[in-house]
């Protein structure tokens, strides 16, 4: 399915979408979405190599790109990013809080230098783009979208620094939607299921056991960064402009209380019990 089929191929025309962490996986994905209806995109990362690679990639859809190899806990640095990309491409229509670190560490044996590098990277460097994006936003009656995850919600072995992270942000997507929504701001939350291809997906789902896995997702397979991409579109567009203060769910089921392991096992239960 390609998005121009189901939304004007303009509607961003002229409208700047900055993503932290638009270098790879999901949030290049979602940088792909906006290309292909318009948008200019500015993208960060802190590897060079990378950001060169999805810069040519998106300037082959047609758009205006400009990268920053940054890292978002460094705030001087974001504030630098976001003020070349107001010159370059003109002030921020949507911005994605999307980059993110994860590995996976039982909470007995994570350091604290592990548990606060999660925090950083996901939770203080989401309110840095956000402080330092808010006058163009304001500019623009913007909107913010977080990438979130199911660990907000639902506790997941070896993830308690990540659920922290993610919960932070999604109440922090919360308290801002209240804030700044007198300023026209809109500010929402996605949670991604597991999606296919993605650097997250290779570091926690084990070797051999994707199968599995996708048995447990009630729609039986995982996600498409285009999954993910097309849900912020529609999010930053028109259609949504009285809603904020949300967190959306694209997981094909897999956070559902009761979904996967549970339900599995109750259904071989009650099989065997019937027999
Ligand atoms: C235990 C670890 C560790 C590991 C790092 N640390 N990796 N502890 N197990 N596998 C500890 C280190 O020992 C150190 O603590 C502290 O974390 C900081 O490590 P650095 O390597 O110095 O950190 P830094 O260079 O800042 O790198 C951050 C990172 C790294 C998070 C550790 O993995 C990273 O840059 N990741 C970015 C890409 C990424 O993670 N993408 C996936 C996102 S997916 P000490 O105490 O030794 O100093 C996602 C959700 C997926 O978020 C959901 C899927 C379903
Ligand atoms: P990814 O490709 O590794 O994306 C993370 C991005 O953030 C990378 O481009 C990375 O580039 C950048 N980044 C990491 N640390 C940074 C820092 N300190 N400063 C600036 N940029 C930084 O992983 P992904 O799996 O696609 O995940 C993308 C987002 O989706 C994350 O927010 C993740 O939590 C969320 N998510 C993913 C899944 C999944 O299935 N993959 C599920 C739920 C939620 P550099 O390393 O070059 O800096």
């Amino acid at each position: 399915m390609h998005i121009t089929s189901y939304f004007a191929k303009d509607l961003f025309r002229g409208k700047t979408v900055f993503i932290t962490g638009g270098s790879s996986g999901i949030n290049l994905g979602i940088a792909r979405n906006f290309a292909a209806l318009g948008a200019n995109l500015s993208i960060v990362g802190r590897s060079q190599e990378k950001l060169a690679a999805a810069t040519a990639e998106l300037k082959a859809i047609g758009a205006h790109v400009v990268a920053h190899s940054a890292d978002v806990r460094d705030y001087p640095a974001l504030e630098k990013a976001l003020q070349e990309t107001n010159t370059a491409l003109g002030p921020v229509h949507t911005l994605i809080c999307g980059a993110a670190g994860n590995f996976p560490c039982p909470a007995a044996d994570l350091s604290p230098n592990g548990f606060k590098s999660v925090i950083d990277i996901d939770l203080l460097g989401s309110f840095h783009a956000c402080r330092a994006g808010f006058a163009q936003l304001r500019e623009t009656q913007g909107n913010i979208i977080f990438i979130s995850a199911g660990m907000a919600f639902m506790p997941y072995a070896f993830q308690a620094h990540v659920g922290a992270a993610k919960a932070g942000i999604d109440n922090l997507m919360r308290n801002l939607a209240l804030e700044w929504g007198p300023f026209g701001i809109r500010c929402n939350s996605i949670v991604p299921g597991p999606i296919e291809g993605t650097e997250g997906v290779r570091r926690l789902v084990p070797e051999g056991s994707g199968d599995l896995l996708r048995k447990a997702i009630p729609l039986g397979r995982f996600g498409t960064p285009d999954d993910i991409g097309q849900l912020s579109v529609f999010l930053a567009s028109p259609l949504a402009s009285y809603i904020t203060g949300t967190v959306i769910v694209a997981d094909g089921g897999q956070n559902l209380p009761g979904s996967g392991a549970w339900t599995q096992l109750i259904a071989t239960e009650i099989a065997k019990a019937s027999r």
